[in-house]
């Protein structure tokens, strides 16, 4: 059964999250941006009869408040591990999706022995380029002035590959309605958070657990050739590009995702 779970952190935060099955086994959710742990409902579904799975939703997203810490991967990081903590799990497969990834190095770089399996989606390790981080100064200037209603429909497009906005209506609604109820605090602290965070490249060859790199063929945010590059770095990685997704796998393609992570969470008990 699923149930909701709330905890007090750091700088008075309620950070607010989903606590599914049973087991020494845990699976650790990170959404990306502009989304919240309901992106995760499939895996929720599917992986908690295997194990105990939390989805968080990121300080600022979702039900979690924003709190007074500034914004950056580390704040981020910092948050998971402390959900990790709670759950005093023996083995824990962590899955980062975009933003989620860039938390999930950030997670490695703070407490690599708390991780025994990783799952990256839809991500990637580089760190901004000048022209991103324009971009990411002219959205938050947006966010700000409009809402997060100026930027849904540039993001639909962008996030969701083609065939799940020409054939998918219930994926389309659920990941508008994300981004509509992402609090603009959130979303403009996570602007400011991605723009400063570092490049994870140099600790791909380092990450020494079975790792799953997952991409959408159809992704335009996080190409597949960026994953190819990722998984080649990472040791006995294991590539997925999955057909017919753009850059939200985890709904657009949620079988195969599902599958890719119970293979991990097998590998756990290895
Ligand atoms: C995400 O889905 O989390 C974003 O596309 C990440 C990004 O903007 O870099």
């Amino acid at each position: 059964m699923d149930a909701e779970t709330t905890f007090r952190t750091r700088g008075g935060a309620r950070l607010a999250a989903t606590a599914a099955g049973e087991g020494d086994a845990a699976v650790v959710l990170v959404h990306g941006y502009p989304f919240d742990r309901r992106m995760w409902e499939p895996q929720i579904r599917a992986l908690s009869p295997r194990a105990r799975v939390l989805a968080v939703d990121l300080r600022g997203f979702g039900e979690s408040e924003s709190g007074d810490l500034p914004a950056s991967m580390g704040t981020f990081a910092d948050d998971v591990i402390a959900w990790m903590d709670g759950l005093d799990a023996r083995r824990t497969l962590l899955a980062g999706l975009s933003m989620g990834g860039y938390v999930a190095f950030e997670i490695w770089r703070r407490a690599p022995s708390k991780i025994h399996a990783l799952a990256l989606l839809d991500t990637k390790p580089d760190a901004d380029s000048p022209e991103a981080r324009k971009g990411r100064v002219k959205q938050r200037e947006t966010i700000g002035e409009a809402g997060m209603s100026a930027v849904v429909s540039g993001m639909l497009n962008a996030v969701l590959g083609a065939t799940t906005r020409e054939t998918r209506p219930e994926v389309v609604a659920l990941v508008r309605r994300m981004i509509l109820e992402t609090p603009p605090r959130g979303a403009m602290d996570a602007l400011d958070a991605m723009r400063a965070r570092p490049d994870s490249t140099g600790d791909l060859a380092g990450i020494r657990v079975p790792v799953s790199v997952i991409v959408g063929a159809e992704d335009t945010i996080t190409p597949p050739h960026l994953s190819e590059e990722m998984a080649a770095r990472i040791p006995g990685a294991r590539l997925l590009v999955l057909p017919k997704a753009g850059h939200v796998t985890a709904l657009e393609a949620p079988e195969l995702v599902n599958r890719a992570l119970l293979d991990l969470v097998d590998a756990l008990s290895e």
